[in-house]
């Protein structure tokens, strides 16, 4: 076993010497909530709407929040590598009664525990996966992020056993999510994915998709999927911030479209690691200004625009010639990659030519 350094109520220590008593209600009723976050380079993904969800967990369980956002970031700062990518693992339970009895004590702290561990790209990335489809069996909160997994597991152990990567949960007919991710499907050419309810894990990384679809004019929609739609539908995906976005290719044995990866899921997951990079950039500060500095620009190629974008770098760095300009076309020809080399001088500078860069409408993406 690893043994990483972890952080439990107030210290940090080896793995190995992390122990919590078995009075504790996260060890004998599953009473406490957990979050799931990556960490790129260091930079924590989308830190705010975790640590929402975190609170809103906390508030679903009637348990105090031990620490404000800002005590948060202290705690979970020490765990992380910047020369990796990572994911956090925290958890609060109810903490240590004296005796075992269902109804909450009054007056002991909460348990509070964090450790990171190495992310690994997901295998089948490229292939995509194999799902089952099952009733879903769990609980009435599944928007509370609750450590009390038991039906998930099940879930997932089942696909697991028949070889498949996930297990697509349906109730009253309608697609839910997956036994630990949320759902997407392409149906006549639009992106769906069921709404928010107590019956989804609200998940950061399904928000951000639809972020992005609605940032680069991909049509989608939130709402109930029947079942039996996914016999139309182009593309399954499964999305979760362990495994970012996957193409499930088989669903009960029978193959989503022709079997592979489709075209929708190429375009979400190519603009999914820009927009991961653009975060990890426009994070760091610690450039010695002044110095070259590429700034990169992303649109539709049906457009001019490189013009546009040699246009917003001049209104803050004048001097840019023409031939700082380079062009890259995508594989599929629809979106085209703009660089131009600057002498920034200041991070104000970058910062205001990124931001002019992304009000633009015709801009995908900045970085
Ligand atoms: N699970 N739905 C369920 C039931 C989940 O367990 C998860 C993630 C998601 C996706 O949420 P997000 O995009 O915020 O990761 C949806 C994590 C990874 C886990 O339990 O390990």
């Amino acid at each position: 076993m690893e043994n990483k350094t972890v952080y439990l109520n107030g210290h940090y220590l080896p793995l190995s010497e992390a122990k919590v008593s078995v009075l504790d209600r996260g060890f004998l009723f599953g009473d406490g909530i957990y979050e799931v976050m990556p960490s790129y380079s260091g930079h924590l993904f989308h830190f705010q709407d975790h640590i929402q969800r975190l609170e809103n967990s906390l508030a679903g369980i009637r348990l105090d929040n031990p620490h404000t956002r800002e005590q948060w970031q202290e705690i979970l700062s020490p765990l992380l590598d910047r020369s990796i990518d990572q994911y956090i693992y925290l958890q609060i339970t109810r903490g240590v009664a004296s005796k075992r009895d269902h109804a909450f004590p009054d007056g002991i702290p909460p348990t509070v525990f964090a450790m990171c561990s190495k992310m690994v790209p997901f295998a089948g990335l490229n292939q995509g996966v194999k799902a089952i489809s099952m009733d879903d069996t769990r609980w009435g909160f599944c928007n509370i992020k609750a450590i009390t997994l038991l039906g998930n597991i099940l879930h997932r152990q089942a696909a697991v056993d028949q070889g498949c990567a996930e297990a697509l949960l349906v109730k009253d007919g309608y697609l839910i999510e997956g036994a630990a991710s949320n759902v997407f499907a392409v149906i006549d050419g639009v992106l769906c994915t069921p709404p928010k309810s107590n019956d989804i894990l609200p998940g950061i990384t399904r928000d951000v998709i639809l972020e992005l679809a609605r940032k680069n004019d991909i049509t989608y929609r939130e709402e109930k999927i029947p079942f039996a739609a996914l016999e139309n539908a182009s593309e399954i995906w499964v999305t979760s911030s362990t495994r970012e976005i996957i193409a499930v290719v088989e669903l009960d044995s029978k193959p989503v479209s022709d079997g592979k990866p489709g075209p929708v899921w190429k375009t979400m997951n190519q603009i999914f690691q820009v927009y991961k990079q653009s975060l990890i950039m426009s994070e760091q500060t610690f450039f010695e200004f002044p110095c070259e500095f590429p700034v990169k620009a992303m649109g539709k190629a049906d457009i001019e625009l490189d013009v546009l974008v040699l246009e917003i770098v001049r209104r803050h760095a004048p001097d840019v010639k023409a031939d700082a300009v380079k062009t890259r076309l995508s594989k599929d020809g629809n979106f085209i990659a703009i660089t131009v080399i600057i002498e920034a001088t200041s991070k104000k500078q970058l910062d205001a030519i990124y931001q002019d860069l992304t009000d633009h409408p015709d801009v995908k993406m900045a970085l």
